[in-house]
């Protein structure tokens, strides 16, 4: 069949619209139209060149997704055609180590995420001769795409595309990131450096688990603002500013956590959230690094004051229980969801969704498909 589908075929150019082949689904995968695609920076990531350094090209772009089943192939368990599915752009097995230690965001299958293959290493969309992968196996930026039904998450028909698309990345991965990775405690100061669409969701993490003091750190005031509207105490537009005000906020006993959710991860920022939490506080990197790229620390104040340095991936989260349990919190009235989306694009317009996204205009831009 053909899809229509935004495509980088070379690091550094724009995303091309144009209309593709597309196989359909073989063995454990499952066909779906697309309904909603959310613009992370992730993608801006593989655009420009900067993504993991075994990124093979082209691809499909988009890794946040929600939208209908149409067709299974064989010995396909987890969904059925006419379900409605939201993807985590970490497939989980059930099997692996990590899988069936409680770490599905760690599943061995996230290695298929560089070459962007399908998990028999061939691939569904075609075009010009070549063939084309997904971003995390998914390619939410296609009106249809094949994807592995171990990506899958059947969802509840009441919920809106729109919203369960965000959950399949930026949701899950801030508010784990406070709740899981950070392990914010009630009373405890936080603070978040950069306010995207993932940074957002840590701020409603860490407000949820109960912080008494949370910091919002970002050089936007768009962004400063949206940040007091999802629950954020206080603003800073730099570390140092951020520094200081928490120093005031604790009578110097500084941050318990600190998390880095900048769009560009590099020495300045992570020092930035080394230096404002306190002994014993914890720094969680979120945000990605350019390709190849390392973070310079002082050895002296992880050691003499037991700071802690922890990574997150997906928010540390297990996507197929804690995107339902999002969800939920969601209808209940807890988290907020519809509030991120700040403008509607369709898929066309995806590159000025991105210039939008560097200009600071959105908490999170999202393509809509037609019904
Ligand atoms: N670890 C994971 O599982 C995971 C998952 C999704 C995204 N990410 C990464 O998280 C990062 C954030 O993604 P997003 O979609 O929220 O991006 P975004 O572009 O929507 O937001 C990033 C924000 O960081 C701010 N910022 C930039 N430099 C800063 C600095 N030095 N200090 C404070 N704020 C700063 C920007 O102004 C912007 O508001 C990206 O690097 C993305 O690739 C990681
Ligand atoms: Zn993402
Ligand atoms: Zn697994």
């Amino acid at each position: 069949m053909k899809t229509k589908a935004a495509v980088i075929w070379e690091p550094g150019q724009d995303w091309e619209v144009m209309d593709l082949e597309l196989d359909p689904p073989k063995d454990r995968e499952v066909l779906i139209r697309w309904r909603a695609a959310g613009l992370c920076h992730s993608d801006e990531h593989i655009r420009a060149g900067k993504g993991a350094p075994n990124t093979r090209y082209p691809l499909v772009g988009g890794h946040e997704g929600a939208g209908v089943v149409e067709a299974v192939g064989p010995r396909v368990e987890r969904v059925k055609p006419g379900d409605h599915v939201v993807c985590a752009f970490i497939p989980s097995c059930g099997h692996c180590r990590w899988c069936s230690t409680g770490h599905q965001n760690l599943c061995d299958l996230g290695a298929f995420i560089g070459p962007g293959s399908m998990l028999d290493g061939t691939y569904r969309f075609h075009a010009r001769g070549q063939d084309i992968g997904s971003m995390c196996l998914l390619g939410t930026f296609s009106e249809y795409s094949v994807v592995s039904e171990y990506s899958c998450i059947r969802l509840d028909p009441a919920i809106p595309f729109s919203v369960a698309a965000l959950v399949g990345c930026g949701v899950t991965t801030g508010w784990g990131a406070a709740v899981y990775a950070a392990q914010v405690h009630p009373g405890e100061t936080v603070a978040v450096f950069g306010i995207g669409g993932v940074g957002i969701n840590a701020v409603q993490g860490a407000k949820m688990a109960g912080a008494r003091h949370i910091v919002a750190v970002d050089p936007l005031e768009s962004k400063r603002r949206w940040a007091k509207e999802f629950g954020a105490t206080h603003v800073a537009s730099n570390g140092e500013e951020a520094r200081q005000l928490i120093q005031e906020l604790t009578w110097g006993a500084m941050a318990d956590k600190a998390i880095v959710t900048a769009g560009e991860v590099h020495s300045d920022v992570a020092m930035e959230a080394l230096s404002v939490v306190g002994k014993t506080g914890t720094v969680v990197m979120v945000g990605v690094s350019m390709q190849g790229a390392s973070v310079k620390l002082p050895e002296s104040l992880i050691t003499l004051f037991e700071k802690r340095i922890v990574g997150s991936l997906f928010g540390s989260a297990n996507p197929v229980r804690d995107i339902q349990h999002l969800l939920n919190l969601y209808r209940d009235g807890q988290l907020k969801l519809e509030e991120l989306i700040t403008t509607r694009y369709t898929l066309d317009q995806v590159n000025q969704g991105y210039r939008d996204m560097w200009e600071g205009k959105n908490i999170r831009g999202l393509i809509e498909y037609p019904a």
